[in-house]
């Protein structure tokens, strides 16, 4: 599903509605909500009888889903006021669930948080509000996930046989991501680019030198990873796309920088 939206709007109302319908899309993605049951199903260990909390709840289904292996209550804190009215009314009647309408960052429970539980992954992995939880005010006992990466593979152009986008179409896009582009289909994802780790300080910044894959076509994708096992990634779920951008270089460089609404990747080749 795509969603644009067609009016002219104040700043602020167009980023909370294009946030909001940006996060409903996500609950298409049945691969990734399986995927996050299955990692809290693991460790119900952890959320029964235990206070917990979902950092960015959206529309509240894992807070629903910890209550459902007996948290002993489950806080659900949402920034975007559209999200939090949608995710309060759907967990009214769930007398374990309080809904809180506020930025992660300001939360303080005032009691020991045992399990928090998040989705703050960009398709560039940082791009989103990972990094957020390094400012948290409460520190948990569990991080579920606990880790990321953002891993690359070079693929060529001519074997992916796109009618649309040929070769000189293709050169028009340099130094540019794009998400979308080809359909992942089984490119796997080879070397590691950057790295979230919860509990270490985390570089939003790296150098990574291809010059010994050949291709012509780079692209990068999301590996979500919990105690070093991946739970989720890019072209199985499809919340997170391959990014692809053609090759012009045997050396690329991307970090993030402080962006209005998330942190903004940028990135350029270098010989
Ligand atoms: C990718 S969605 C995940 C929603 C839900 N956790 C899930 O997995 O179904 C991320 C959610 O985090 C919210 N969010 C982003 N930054 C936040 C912040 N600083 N504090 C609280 N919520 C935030 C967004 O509005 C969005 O609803």
């Amino acid at each position: 599903m795509c969603m644009d939206i067609c009016n002219r709007l104040s700043p602020i109302k167009f980023a909370e509605a294009d946030d909001f319908l940006t996060f409903i899309s996500i609950y298409e993605d049945k691969a990734r909500e399986r995927a996050y049951k299955k990692l809290l199903w693991q460790n119900r260990h952890l959320i029964e009888g235990k206070v917990c909390v979902e950092a960015g709840c959206g529309m509240g289904i894992f807070s629903e889903y910890m209550a459902s292996l007996k948290a002993k209550k489950v806080y659900a804190i949402e920034v975007n006021p559209h999200m939090y009215k949608a995710a309060k009314k759907r967990l009214s009647g769930n007398p374990v669930i309080e809904v809180v309408n506020s930025d992660i960052t300001k939360f303080d429970p005032g009691e020991k948080i045992n399990v928090c539980v998040h989705e703050l992954y960009g398709q560039l992995l940082l791009d989103e509000e990972l990094l957020m939880l390094e400012k948290l005010k409460f520190k948990p006992v569990h991080m579920l996930p606990d880790g990321g990466k953002l891993q690359g593979g070079i693929t060529m152009l001519n074997r992916l046989h796109d009618r649309i986008v040929t070769p000189e179409i293709l050169a028009q896009l340099d130094s540019v991501l794009v998400s979308g582009l080809f359909d992942e289909g089984k490119l796997p994802l080879k070397f590691d680019i950057l790295e979230w780790q919860w509990g270490k300080k985390t570089t939003a910044k790296a150098v990574c030198d291809i010059r010994s894959l050949s291709g012509d076509l780079l692209y990068m994708g999301v590996r979500v990873m919990h105690k070093g096992r991946e739970i989720c990634r890019a072209g199985k779920c499809p919340n997170w796309s391959f990014i692809w951008t053609p090759r012009t270089g045997n050396c690329f460089s991307i970090s993030f920088s402080r962006g209005l609404r998330a942190p903004d990747p940028m990135f350029g080749w270098q010989q």
